[in-house]
């Protein structure tokens, strides 16, 4: 009897030993072999995925109270993989108190009772994995709501042992501690009264900034970090996290930076020692990916956070581009040469070690269609296709924000009653109210560049509230545009946006060239046109884009020959001889 246990167990350790061998050297075969072919970049399913940002309370209201929640996305994962994504990055679902609809956290462990129960996260994770997707969360850890358990006992007394799990100052000659700016408008300080000392809050007064610099604070974030990787989630999207390490003695914003006060908030002394404890004690034993919201970083200070040698986190956002046409609250505009300009200047800022994403649009930015394209009813469809043709090839993990696939566009605001985001309500209150600005100058400003654009409710079909809710009172008014623009018809319609977006996703999910391959613009000062390659080893795409309305006759540079069209917008014959004839809003893709 002893014997056999003893052999069966010799033979155990054996077939375990073998067995982990072979995968340990298959895997140094693979990644050896790979590097090789893949422009010296070491692959990973993150890089290799197409991201899909959903925004829970305007994506699917299951229970009629005007609120989309987590049951009514469950319901649509079949309609999210036809879009031929393989990531959802879900925007926070944690209780809240909704001040900042969810980015202000009451309980990290807990759903928020509008979007359902935990049961129900744990049906929407389960359907997610069977339909061999993932699910990244949103950890937003700069700050918490003030309603939050440690905030409730720090605010107490000064001597309250949760008082450092924030950042308390005393007046400073009567005034708040430093000049330091809210991005929800007036200073980053709110006096309380129950010890008469000031908190700091860079969002809303009922986001109170947490104290990185207390251990207690890291530990407990990375044990809630835990609790949800524990249940099989594939990463996390993490909130303005470079601001979570603030200056030394808290100095005054120098002048230079009154206006993008962003781009000091990020120069706090340990991010990078913080995150590289994040990853040691959380990251590095799971299977994840990480992109860090990084608003206020330079592309210059991009490699720190993301060179994988660093250990810190995968990714990164770079505003450069989703704020071109307006790096302030006004609208600017902005020019295809610029556009093109911050792409290869993102190209170069990375190396090997490095990897970008790619995203024009987000729960904090007007609708992709009518910041980049043309929303008319002539341009609207070709120009969405141009746009997620131009974010499905170009380098970095391409990230989808919900609608989009849709060719949904800026609402129609016409006062300020027609909107719900803080950020507005308190700029209204800061430019309007003290009369620096005109209600109408406002409201022009705010229908271009304002976030509830992007918040109303997807239209999935032509009914009341576009099939959102069956509530008659929706969180926020749905786009009149819902009859037309909606998903019944584009899932029913091959030649729509939705359609475009699985045939382009089929494309780069079959074509390592459009992930790992070399990027180069082929012509960088052309006001109308982006053409690009993407080449790796001997496979070589060319992308032709017209960025205007116009027909563009458009001749390669350097006696370039086009090659065999592979995908295209517009439907139709083609020439293949001199120059390529480009209707408006064209977009073309050869294999070379
Ligand atoms: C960035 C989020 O994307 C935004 O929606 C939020 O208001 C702020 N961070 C504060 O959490
Ligand atoms: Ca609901």
């Amino acid at each position: 009897m002893r014997i056999a246990r003893a052999v069966f167990f010799l033979s155990l350790m054996l077939l375990l030993t073998t067995s982990f061998m072979i995968g340990a050297d298959k895997k140094k075969q693979n990644s050896s072999k790979s590097v090789a072919t893949l422009n010296g970049y070491e692959p990973k399913w993150w890089k290799e995925a197409v991201v899909y940002q959903v925004y829970p309370r305007s994506f699917k209201d299951s229970n009629g109270d005007g609120i989309g929640d987590l049951p009514g996305i469950t319901e649509k994962l079949d309609y999210i993989k036809g879009i031929g994504v393989n990531v959802i990055w879900l925007s926070p679902h944690f209780d809240s108190p909704n001040a900042d609809n969810g980015y202000d956290i009451r309980d990290y462990r807990k759903v928020m009772k509008e979007f359902g129960t935990m049961e129900d996260f744990d049906a929407l994770l389960k359907g997610v994995k069977q339909r061999g997707m993932r699910l990244v969360l949103d950890l937003v850890v700069n700050h918490t709501s003030d309603e939050h358990r440690w905030f409730v006992e720090s605010r107490k007394s000064k001597d309250n042992p949760y008082r450092d799990y924030y950042i308390w100052r005393g007046a400073k000659d009567g005034h708040e501690p430093n000049n330091w700016t809210s991005f929800f408008s007036g200073s980053a300080w709110k006096l309380d009264p129950a010890t008469n000392e000031y908190y700091l809050h860079l969002f809303a007064e009922k986001q109170p900034d947490l104290n990185w610099d207390n251990p207690k604070v890291r530990n407990e974030v990375y044990d809630l970090m835990k609790f949800w990787l524990d249940k099989g989630v594939d990463g996390f999207r993490m909130d303005v996290i470079p601001f979570i390490s603030k200056k030394p003695g808290l100095p005054d914003l120098p002048p230079e930076y009154m206006n993008r006060p962003q781009y000091f908030y990020t120069q706090g002394p340990h991010l990078h020692e913080y995150l590289q404890e994040m990853n040691k004690h959380v990251l590095s034993k799971y299977d994840v990916m990480t992109v860090g919201e990084a608003f206020g970083v330079t592309l210059e200070g991009t490699p720190d956070l993301v060179d994988e040698r660093r250990h810190e986190l995968d990714m990164i956002f770079n505003f450069d581009v989703v704020r071109i046409g307006h790096p302030g609250r006004q609208w600017i505009g902005w020019k295809l040469p610029d556009l093109k300009a911050i792409y290869t200047q993102q190209d170069k800022a990375l190396d090997v070690h490095s990897w970008n994403t790619i995203f024009m649009s987000n729960h904090d930015n007007p609708r992709v269609v009518s910041a980049f394209g043309d929303d008319s009813p002539e341009y609207r469809v070709p120009s969405a296709k141009l746009l997620a043709t131009m974010l499905l090839t170009l380098k970095g993990t391409p990230f989808i924000y919900q609608g989009d696939e849709l060719g949904m566009t800026n609402y129609p605001f016409k006062s300020l009653e027609d909107f719900d985001d803080i950020e507005i309500k308190n700029a209204w209150k800061e430019l309007v109210e003290t009369k620096k600005v005109t209600p109408e100058e406002f409201l022009a400003q705010a229908n271009k560049v304002a976030r509830d654009n992007s918040r109303t409710p997807i239209q999935w079909d032509d009914s009341a509230n576009g099939g959102f809710t069956t509530s008659a009172k929706p969180w926020l008014a749905m786009n009149p545009n819902y009859r037309e623009i909606n998903a019944k018809q584009a899932t029913g319609d091959p030649d729509s946006i939705y359609s475009y977006f699985r045939k382009m996703n089929d494309l780069r999910r079959s074509t390592k060239a459009f992930v790992y391959g070399e990027y180069k613009d082929l012509d960088p000062a052309n006001q109308k046109v982006f053409a690009y390659t993407r080449t790796l080893g001997k496979e070589k795409y060319l992308v032709v884009l017209n960025f205007s309305k116009d027909e563009v006759s458009y001749t390669l540079p350097q006696g370039m020959k086009a090659g065999v069209l592979s995908l295209s917008n517009y439907s139709g014959k083609e020439e293949n001889t001199g120059a390529l004839k480009l209707k408006g809003w064209e977009a073309r893709i050869y294999k070379m």
